[in-house]
């Protein structure tokens, strides 16, 4: 029999369990524009999501979120799905446009009972709701002044922040204030592959900055409501990078640049309380910072009680002097994205061998323990929680309408394993939560690019559970049995 048909899977599913820890928790996340449609009703406002997918060219097929997976109205029929795999979390995200149609001012009743009813269901079927305040559906009129370019934004979403924490308050068992910044600075500002599809090298950097101090100003928001007891995190895409050649100083210098553009521009000031200085002097040919005021990266820098790590691949880089043509493999990652300025245009990127996902990212779980070692050398008290993990493979659908999808429920099987390597080796790993749930609106790329352990008929929005969504429910079940 196959890997990935159901009878064999049980067995793989009690050695990944076995490997982990009982306190480890399992979820699934999606992202409110991904997979809630809907977007005109309950006094919805338009997001820069709306605005981009709708102008031709921005994606792929012309698709939008209008429908996606018509979440808003079957979110019951998908607390039910969640149910059947035995989810111990769900982590989603709010539509600020929902909350505020125009990003500011009183919030929106019909917007903040959505996910009051969410929040409520999820509970009733024993499942914690851990809220991102923000996946990139930045409301559009926020956008016109000018988004994560300006000061304003960040403190909008401050405000913002305090209205969803005091309707939500304690039945939220974490909040996350962002989602993956790196891409909302410097797809949507630099490479504009993202929205608002901004390509303003400057512009990039000073949404880093607004997006840290919002970070700041989101978890003193939640805390002014809830009180100090109450759990915060962020969600960071750390790039986990490999220099082409280990013993070359130049490729390791290439590392550490983007390891300060890509990542430390983030964990300097929230979890540091400073920008690291190699950064400023590496991009002091585009900015001067001085966006940056007194005070802001003390207010970045907030105590957390996680930090959440989406991992999908490693990305190698090498030193580039300018004289050949430069290579455009680049994973998951910076080449095409970075503002091609001081620090990103030394480094060229380089294509490793190895299997690679419909999105062309290499498969490479030793990556996924290496990158969870590292922070937890660097953070030892911080907690970590795989936020994100999982990988688009093309389905096919078979006679019946069943998908086996082996090579997805491998790419789990083998970051789980991975996750577990690192627990053992020390880092302080709660839980996993896998990308995603559902197959859903894969931002530039439309519906062309299916994550979901479930798969969804975008004709009849018919949900059908994978190989791989039945591969997770046994971990999850030999886990609890367990425990
Ligand atoms: C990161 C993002 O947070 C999510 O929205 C996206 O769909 C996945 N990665 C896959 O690209």
């Amino acid at each position: 029999m196959r890997p990935g048909t159901t009878s064999d899977t049980a067995d793989g599913a009690a050695e990944v369990a076995r490997e982990l820890p009982a306190s480890f928790r399992f979820g699934s996340a999606t992202a409110s524009y991904q997979i809630e449609g809907a977007v005109r009703e309950d006094g919805r406002g338009p997001s820069i999501w709306d605005t981009f997918s709708h102008t031709p060219g921005r994606t792929r097929n012309g698709d939008t979120g209008d429908v996606a997976c018509d979440h808003y109205h079957r979110w019951r029929e998908d607390i039910g799905l969640m149910s059947d795999l035995g989810l111990d979390a769900y982590r989603l995200s709010i539509a600020w446009p929902r909350i505020q149609p125009d990003g500011r001012g009183r919030p929106e009743p019909r917007g903040l009972a959505f996910y009051d009813r969410l929040v409520d269901g999820l509970l009733s079927a024993g499942i914690d709701p851990v809220v991102t305040l923000y996946h990139w559906d930045l409301p559009q009129a926020l956008e016109d002044r000018g988004g994560w370019t300006v000061r304003e934004t960040a403190e909008a979403f401050g405000e913002y922040a305090g209205h969803v924490a005091a309707a939500l308050g304690d039945r939220v068992s974490m909040w996350t204030t962002l989602n993956e910044p790196w891409c909302s600075a410097y797809l949507g500002y630099a490479s504009g592959v993202h929205a608002p599809g901004r390509t303003e090298p400057e512009g990039a950097l000073r949404a880093v900055h607004h997006l840290n101090l919002a970070h700041g100003l989101g978890v003193q928001a939640v805390r002014a409501e809830l009180g100090e007891a109450a759990r915060c995190s962020v969600t960071l895409n750390l790039h986990a990078l490999l220099p082409a050649d280990p013993s070359s100083a130049a490729d390791r210098d290439a590392v550490r640049r983007l390891d300060a553009l890509a990542n430390r521009a983030f964990t300097g000031p929230m979890l540091d309380g400073a920008y690291p200085p190699d950064l400023l002097a590496d991009t002091a040919e585009v900015t001067d910072w001085s966006f940056v005021r007194d005070g802001d990266t003390a207010v970045a820098h907030q105590r957390l009680d996680a930090l959440g790590v989406n991992y999908y691949t490693t990305t190698t880089v090498r030193a580039w002097d300018g004289t050949t043509e430069r290579s455009s493999e680049d994973g998951h990652a910076p080449s095409r994205h970075t503002p091609w300025v001081a620090a990103g245009d030394r480094v060229e990127f380089v294509a490793v061998p190895g299997q690679r996902t419909d999105m062309g990212w290499l498969v490479d779980p030793d990556g996924l323990r290496d990158l969870l070692l590292d922070v937890h050398r660097r953070y030892p008290e911080l907690p970590l929680m795989v936020t994100e993990n999982g990988a688009a493979f093309p389905d096919t659908v078979g006679p019946n309408g069943a998908v086996d999808d082996p090579d997805r429920l491998e790419y789990v099987r083998r970051h789980l394993g991975a996750v577990a390597e690192a627990i053992r080796a020390g880092a302080d790993v709660r839980g996993y939560f896998l990308w995603s749930l559902l197959d859903n609106f894969e931002w530039s790329w439309g519906y062309d690019r299916r994550f979901g352990i479930v798969r969804v008929d975008y004709e009849t929005l018919r949900r059908t559970a994978k190989s791989s969504a039945r591969f997770y429910r046994d971990v999850i079940r030999e886990h609890r049995a367990g425990r």
